[in-house]
């Protein structure tokens, strides 16, 4: 069966497969610039940390192309303003900065290139954090499904699948993983409201792959867990702090003091660079509001009284303290988090041992 993949680059256009038709519609956009990219990551037509990371410096990859600078300064002018429209679209995963920044930086410590050499190189280096991060969700998903037993019952929290990722997902790489190995397990799907990533887009990567699954209401997390039927959460980050603190979708946060009060492991799969090294707690974590119509209805459906004020911050955090481990495509990481992150993230040493 052909790997499910969000996207599609033939080097020159970006082809969406648009997520807010899923799992009803597969229907696909075309993105010819960065413009396009930057409205389809706003409408959600594409979503998940890892993918608008990855788009993201794909549509600086197309303005490379489309731009006809021929001087530094003129393609950096291009690529500066693309990287301030993309990066301004949604605030809470850091990937989305992290992939800009990577491609600005590669920009300026190779300014002394001839001009058409210095946009291979970007174009390159766009095609590299595309390709390294299927690599790496192998590697998240290796490491993962070693802390899965034998016929688990596996709690997961909106998509960190494929469909949030250059392929395969965090979260459910770690579960496609534990199933590829043969350990029985089952999966527990929170429908996710108010977005339904996990009723909409996790039971249809599941359902394609046909692994073992049931749908819930988020609220009944809490019951499954007390009833011993739920044994571990394996959840995606958009944002991982110095100290450990995690940023993921709303309701996250609930489910690791749920798990922690029944004594069940809560694990975060991510790759290193959701990690920010550069803010320590979680407190300093850009959480993004979304608009209170996305609570209101249900596929443009009124739930409420027209009138109604509603709220929707569409992340929360995680403090360290819940988290059991961080899976990352280095190894599985343990508290004390400000410790071992740097350890294995930044100093390279091995996380076997840790
Ligand atoms: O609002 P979304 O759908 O972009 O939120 C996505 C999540 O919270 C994911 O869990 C996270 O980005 C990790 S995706 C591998």
């Amino acid at each position: 069966m052909k790997e499910l993949s969000p996207i599609e680059w033939n080097n020159f256009h970006l082809k969406v497969l648009d997520q807010t038709l899923l799992p009803f519609q597969k229907k696909e956009i075309i993105c010819k610039d960065y413009e396009d990219v930057a409205k389809a990551i706003k409408e959600m037509k594409l979503r998940g940390a890892p993918l608008i990371g990855i788009v993201a410096a794909l549509a600086m990859a197309m303005e490379v192309k489309r731009s006809g600078a021929d001087s530094y300064n003129k393609l950096s002018k291009v690529l500066y303003k693309a990287g301030d429209e993309l990066v301004k679209t949604r605030p809470t995963a850091v990937n989305l900065k992290w992939a800009v920044d990577r491609m600005l930086r590669i920009m300026e410590m190779n300014k002394e290139r001839r001009i058409e050499s210095l946009k291979d190189l970007l174009i390159a280096e766009a095609n590299k954090i595309y390709r390294e991060d299927l690599e790496n969700n192998k590697l998240i998903g290796k490491y993962g499904a070693e802390l899965i037993r034998e016929k688990d019952n596996i709690l997961t929290h909106c998509n960190a699948g494929a469909l949030a990722t250059a392929g395969y997902g965090t979260a459910l790489g770690v579960i496609r993983a534990a199933n590829a190995g043969k350990k029985k397990i089952t999966v527990y799907i929170d429908e996710t409201r108010p977005y339904f990533q996990g009723a909409r887009l996790t039971v249809f990567e599941m359902a394609e792959e046909k692994i073992p699954h049931y749908l819930i209401t988020d609220n009944m997390a809490g019951y499954f867990m007390s009833k011993g039927v739920i044994n571990v959460v394996v959840v995606g980050a958009d944002r991982i702090t110095a100290g450990g603190d995690v940023a993921n979708k709303i309701g996250t946060y609930s489910l690791a003091v749920l798990a922690y009060a029944n004594k069940i492991p809560f694990y975060v799969a991510a790759p290193s660079s959701t990690v920010d090294f550069s803010i320590k707690t979680g407190d300093q974590i850009p959480i993004e509001m979304r608009s209170e119509e996305e609570v209101k209805k249900i596929f443009g459906h009124d739930i409420t009284l027209p009138k109604t004020k509603a709220l929707h911050p569409a992340f929360d955090v995680t403090p360290a303290k819940y988290v059991s481990a961080i899976i990352t495509e280095k190894g599985v990481i343990r508290a004390p988090y400000d410790v071992n992150l740097e350890k294995v993230l930044k100093n390279r040493e091995a996380a076997a041992n840790l």
